[in-house]
């Protein structure tokens, strides 16, 4: 479902050039919950967001659901991130002004997907979340767990085969944080969706059903 032959990614950093990724090679089959793991400034994010076609590599390959998408341009990545790929990120960024169920239906109006009814789709996905009674309050009125749960509910909305989620409990309380694991691994069983996520949490880690641990832009293969 995810594939990377030796990806490498060079940032420049004001005369000099910082090596953030020096040769990733890893897959993740479909239905995979994979937790990437490893100190801060490994890569991680780098990485995530090369997999999620948000920023294209320096070299190596990408492959995501057997498409190459290492030299794509920025209009054919944007296509692939709408059918692929959700995001979830430490900071909700879910719109303020808007209800849940607005934020919810928002991208499945953009994506004219003529057999998903926007308000409807919001509906079922925030209760499948346990946010049935929360559906028109706005992010203000939800709690850190809820909020997230929301844009969990929101990254789902297209039905995305993928999920990508860059430290999705690094904002929330231990409690809170168990509870948006428990719903990505739900989401896993019951829809099938490939989740990759990253995090800091050593014990959140341990829930998936495997850790890919990067040091300095490598995976630590100890
Ligand atoms: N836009 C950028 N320009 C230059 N260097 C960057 C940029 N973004 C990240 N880096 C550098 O690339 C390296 C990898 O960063 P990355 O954000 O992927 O780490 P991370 O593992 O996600 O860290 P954290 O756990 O703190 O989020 C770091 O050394 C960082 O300083
Ligand atoms: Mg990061």
């Amino acid at each position: 479902m995810i594939y990377t032959l030796d990806v490498t990614k060079d940032l420049p950093l004001g005369k000099t050039v910082i090596h953030a990724l020096r040769g990733i090679t890893m897959h993740v089959e479909a239905g995979e919950m994979v937790g990437i793991v490893g100190p801060s400034g490994s890569g991680k994010s780098t990485l995530l967001g090369i997999i999620g076609g948000l920023d294209t590599p320096t070299s190596g390959i990408v492959k995501i659901d057997g498409i190459d998408i290492s030299r794509m341009n920025e209009d054919q990545l944007t296509e692939i991130r709408n059918e692929k790929i959700g995001f979830i990120f430490q900071f909700f960024n879910l719109i303020p002004t808007l209800t849940a169920l607005e934020n919810v239906a928002l991208p499945i109006q953009f994506a004219r997907k003529p057999n998903f009814k926007p308000n409807q789709r919001a509906k079922e996905l925030l209760t499948m979340l346990g946010l049935g009674d929360r559906l028109n309050h706005r992010p203000s009125e939800l709690s850190g767990g809820q909020q997230q749960r929301v844009a969990i509910a929101r990254a789902l909305a297209n039905n995305p085969p993928i999920l990508l989620a860059d430290e999705p409990t690094g904002n929330l309380d231990s409690e809170s944080g168990r509870l948006v694991m428990d719903t990505l691994r739900q989401i896993r069983d019951d829809v099938g969706t490939t989740i990759v996520l990253v995090t800091h949490d050593r014990e959140l880690a341990a829930q998936t059903d495997r850790t890919i641990t990067l040091v300095d832009g490598v995976i630590d293969s100890a």
